[in-house]
């Protein structure tokens, strides 16, 4: 990329892109590092604090990532930091499962965050363990029922995380070649896009597919669990909430556990403190992460007593789990979110954001759709466009190159999820430059859409 200068209030270029020095860690890291870490956008991270990245040249982007919807309460928070040195000076970095004062008041403020329904917490550090320990529970609970009531009933394009169970959980079947055999008692339902079920009702469109499994096998012998990733990762798309409402009420008809992934959808990211909240029922256990740690560590299974006390004494534990660094972490978090109100904002902000995509989605014609609530968005893009993927991945680099750092998905969407704390002002800064590229790479000048495309 050509050496450019860009100055505005959130946004300083002043070097070339990528920064001199790039290249250089890229190569560095490769010659040491697994290859499936890289292949990366161009941007090499020097600092990130609030709703700001700087890379190795000092250039200013506005984060429109989060890093990967981590940095909910802003990166590098002021708090966060606080409680972490506070714990280091306390002389107090790691304690294994030794009881301690910082990880009692951390599950107890979370458990009560997480309010009605909710009993117990067991932490972690990764999403995917958690996924797994849920995975676990929900077995364990079967088992303890009948020894044929195994089955998992998982959805086409979730994502659960990258061990064993999480894998196979997941709804991409290329990803799990790897594992050599597929675990015959885990189902997948297939997801009630927006254009699948415009033709029917979203009650009607389960009821059709839970037919189709019920010729397989019996729900109440058969099935222990259900796992819902809360919307679907790559377009921030949510379940219809009738759709919710009955897989609920088909759980509890059949003494299903329902476990709800929030990875990407806990700690304010949609505008409600879960996002499981927006279609009014209350999951038995709920897997969360990312967000939780504010960019520490720290991963979770929360949920009803009887099924976090399934396993016995030492049988779900982890040598980092509830360590006293992330806890302290976690527990700033939750503070923040309560004390600047960050859920109600984000719902505000949210609209604002939104308001701003839809406006640039009305471009004639209209090549791609908005999707999510609160600040999580995802622009899916017509599929029909000759070489989406590789046009998506050009329109990222280029907003790269304007200041802009957005999550490119590697398929025909874009998605969006900027720290919670990020300023409106910055919200209509980023999407003028989403908009400016967009035309720039799908419209000419008269902003009539460029068939050749
Ligand atoms: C919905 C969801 N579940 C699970 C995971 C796995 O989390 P981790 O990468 O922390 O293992 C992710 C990560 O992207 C995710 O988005």
């Amino acid at each position: 990329m050509e050496k450019k200068k860009i100055i505005s209030r959130h946004i300083n270029i002043k070097s070339s892109l990528p920064a001199p020095g790039t290249k250089n860690l890229f190569t560095r890291l490769k010659k040491v590092e697994s290859r499936s870490m890289h292949g990366q956008l161009p941007i090499a991270w020097k600092s990130a604090k609030d709703f700001y990245i700087y890379d190795i040249s000092g250039n200013k982007f506005i984060d429109f990532t989060s890093t990967i919807f981590v940095a909910n309460t802003g990166h590098s928070n002021d708090r966060i930091k606080k409680y972490i040195r506070k714990t280091l000076d306390n002389n107090f970095l790691h304690s294994y499962v030794y009881i301690n004062e910082i990880r009692a008041k951390y599950i107890e403020k979370l458990v009560k965050f997480f309010g009605k329904g909710f009993q117990k917490a067991f932490l972690m550090s990764a999403g995917t363990e958690a996924t797994e320990a849920a995975f676990k529970l929900m077995r364990m609970y079967g088992q303890k029922k009948k020894k044929r009531k195994l089955g998992i009933i998982c959805f086409e394009g979730n994502w659960h995380g990258r061990t064993l169970a999480a894998q196979m959980m997941s709804g991409d079947e290329n990803q799990k070649k790897w594992a050599g055999y597929k675990d015959k008692n885990i189902h997948h339902l297939p997801f009630p896009y927006p254009w699948k079920v415009s033709s029917t009702t979203p009650e009607k469109f389960l009821n059709k597919t839970i037919r189709k499994l019920k010729k397989k096998i019996d729900l109440k012998k058969d099935v222990c669990g259900v796992m819902i990733e809360t919307f679907q990762g790559w377009g921030a798309l949510f379940y219809p909430k009738d759709y919710i409402q009955k897989l609920s009420e088909i759980c509890k008809k059949n003494d299903i556990i329902i476990t709800f992934d929030e990875m990407q959808a806990g700690f304010s990211r949609t505008g409600k403190n879960f996002g499981f909240q927006h279609y009014d029922i209350v999951p038995d256990l709920v897997c969360c992460g990312k967000g939780m740690g504010g960019g520490v560590p720290l991963s979770g299974v929360v949920g009803r007593a009887d099924l976090l006390d399934l396993p016995d004494i030492g049988n779900m534990s982890s040598t980092n789990s509830a360590n006293p660094i992330s806890c302290s972490a976690g527990l700033a978090v939750l503070e923040e979110i309560q004390k600047k109100n960050l859920t109600q904002k984000t719902k505000i902000k949210g609209k604002i954001l939104h308001k701003e995509l839809e406006k640039i989605s009305k471009l004639k014609p209209n090549i791609f759709k908005v999707y999510g609530k609160g600040l999580i968005a995802a622009l899916i893009f017509e599929k029909k466009i000759p070489g989406i993927e590789v046009k998506l991945k050009y329109f990222v680099e280029q907003c790269i190159r304007d200041g802009l750092l957005l999550v490119y998905t590697g398929r025909e969407s874009i998605k969006i999820g900027p720290p919670l704390t990020i300023s409106k002002d910055a919200i209509i800064t980023a999407t003028k430059i989403i908009k400016k590229n967009i035309l720039s790479i799908f419209y000419d000048k008269n902003k009539t859409y460029r068939s050749s495309n």
